[in-house]
C-alpha cells in the first residue's frame, strides 16, 4: 500500500493596511504604551476596513496562495476556514470564500477552535488527504476581531486585531510536510473567554445589547495560567511522537497571544530565540490567523531549510490547544 503524506505546498497572507497603535488606544481607553508593551509585547495591530469582512480578508489570502501553487480553484477539493468572526452564523464563511474564489468543485466548512483554529484545520486536513478522501485542500485563518472587541473594556481592547492567512494542503509534492500533532480540549474552562451573546442561549435583545454581550469577555489571568501549562504539555507529546527530541527543533511559530507566553515556552523548548517567530508586536493577537501569518512571512523571507522541524503551538478559547510538526522537504 503506498502511503500517502499531507504537505503544506504553498501559502498566502492578508493583512489590512489600516494600523491602530498604542497611541491610539490611549486616546480610546485608560491605557499606557508602557502598559501595553510590557503586558503584552504589542504595539500595533491592523484594523479591517468598513465593509471587509472575515470572507474577504480569507479570499484575498487564498488568491495569493492559489496564485502561488499556479493552481485554478477549480481543482481545490475542499477549503477549510477557521475563524470566530465569521460573516454570518451560517452560511458558512468558507461557503462564501468557495463563491468568491470561483472554486465551484470544493465542499466546504468552518471550524470553529478559536486561536487553535488554524492548527484544528490543518489536522483535519492531513486526516482527509492521508485517508485518500481528497487532494488539494485550502486551509484557510481569517479574523475581524475587531467586529467582537469591547472598545470600552481595555483589558481586552488592546489585544486583538484583523487578518487573514491560507495555505493549501496536498497529496505529495515539496514543502512543509505535517508529520504529527495533537489537539486538546478543556470545556470545563469554557467561561474563561467567552462571547456571551448572539447564540440561542442569549439571542440578541436589548438586555443582551445593554450588558454588551456582543462583545468577547475574557479572564485574562485565568486563561494565561493554563495556555503556558497545555501548550507546555501538547508540545512534549507531539514532539514525542514525531520521533524527535526539543533540540531538533528548528523553528517555534507559537500563537502570538502575549511575548510573555511566547518568551515562556521558548525557555521552555529550549531553543534560541533567534528561531522563534513573533509577529504580535505587529500584528496583536489574530486568532485563528496568526501561526498562518507566522508561517507566510517565513515562506516569504526564505526562512526555512531543507530538513528543518517546525514547532507549531496554540492555545484558545474553549479552551482549547494544538501542536504540530512540520518538515522541511524538497526545499529550492
Ligand atoms: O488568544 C487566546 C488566548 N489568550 C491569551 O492567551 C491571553 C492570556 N492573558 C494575557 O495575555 C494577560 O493576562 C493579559 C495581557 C490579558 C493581561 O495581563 P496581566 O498581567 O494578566 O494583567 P491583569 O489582567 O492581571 O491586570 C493587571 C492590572 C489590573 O489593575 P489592578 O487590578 O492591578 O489595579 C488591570 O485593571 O492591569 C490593569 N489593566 C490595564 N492597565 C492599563 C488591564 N488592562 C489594562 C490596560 N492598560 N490595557
Amino acid at each position: 500500500m503506498v502511503t500517502r503524506r499531507a504537505y503544506i505546498t504553498h501559502m498566502g497572507s492578508y493583512l489590512p493596511n489600516r494600523i491602530l497603535t498604542n497611541a491610539d488606544l490611549e486616546k480610546i481607553v485608560d491605557t499606557s504604551d508602557e502598559w501595553i508593551v510590557s503586558r503584552t509585547g504589542m504595539r500595533e495591530r491592523r484594523i479591517a476596513h468598513e465593509g471587509e469582512f472575515t470572507s474577504d480578508m480569507g479570499y484575498q489570502a487564498a488568491k495569493k496562495c492559489l496564485e502561488n501553487a499556479q493552481i485554478d480553484p477549480n481543482e481545490v477539493d475542499l477549503i477549510i476556514v477557521a475563524t470566530i468572526t465569521p460573516d454570518y452564523l451560517f452560511p458558512s464563511t468558507a461557503c462564501m470564500i468557495q463563491e468568491l474564489l470561483g472554486a465551484s468543485r470544493a465542499a466546504a466548512f468552518d471550524i470553529q477552535a478559536a486561536c487553535s483554529g488554524f492548527l484544528y484545520a490543518l489536522g483535519t486536513a492531513k486526516s482527509f488527504i492521508e485517508s485518500g478522501i481528497y487532494n488539494k485542500i485550502l486551509v484557510i485563518g481569517s479574523e475581524k476581531l475587531s467586529s467582537i472587541v469591547d472598545y470600552e473594556d481595555r483589558s481586552t481592547c488592546v489585544l486583538f486585531g484583523d487578518g487573514a492567512a491560507a495555505c493549501l494542503v496536498q497529496e505529495g509534492g515539496s514543502g512543509l510536510r505535517i508529520d504529527a500533532f495533537e489537539l486538546g480540549a478543556d470545556g470545563h474552562q469554557n467561561h474563561l473567554l467567552i462571547l456571551p451573546g448572539g447564540g440561542c442561549r442569549k439571542p440578541t435583545s436589548l438586555e443582551t445589547l445593554k450588558n454588551r454581550d456582543h462583545f468577547l469577555k475574557m479572564d485574562g489571568r485565568g486563561i494565561f495560567k493554563h495556555a503556558v501549562r497545555r501548550m507546555e504539555q501538547s508540545m512534549v507529546e507531539t514532539i514525542e511522537k514525531a520521533n524527535l527530541t526539543c533540540e531538533e527543533i528548528d523553528w517555534l511559530v507559537p500563537h502570538q497571544a502575549n511575548i510573555r507566553i511566547i518568551d515562556s515556552l521558548t525557555k521552555r523548548c529550549g531553543i534560541d530565540d533567534s528561531k522563534v517567530i513573533k509577529t504580535v508586536e505587529k500584528y496583536g493577537n489574530t486568532s485563528a490567523s496568526s501561526i498562518g501569518i507566522g508561517l507566510d512571512e517565513m515562506i516569504e523571507k526564505n526562512l526555512i531549510k531543507e530538513g528543518d522541524n517546525l514547532l507549531l503551538l496554540a492555545f484558545g478559547a474553549g479552551l482549547t490547544w494544538g501542536s504540530m510538526v512540520l518538515k522541511m522537504v524538497g526545499a529550492k
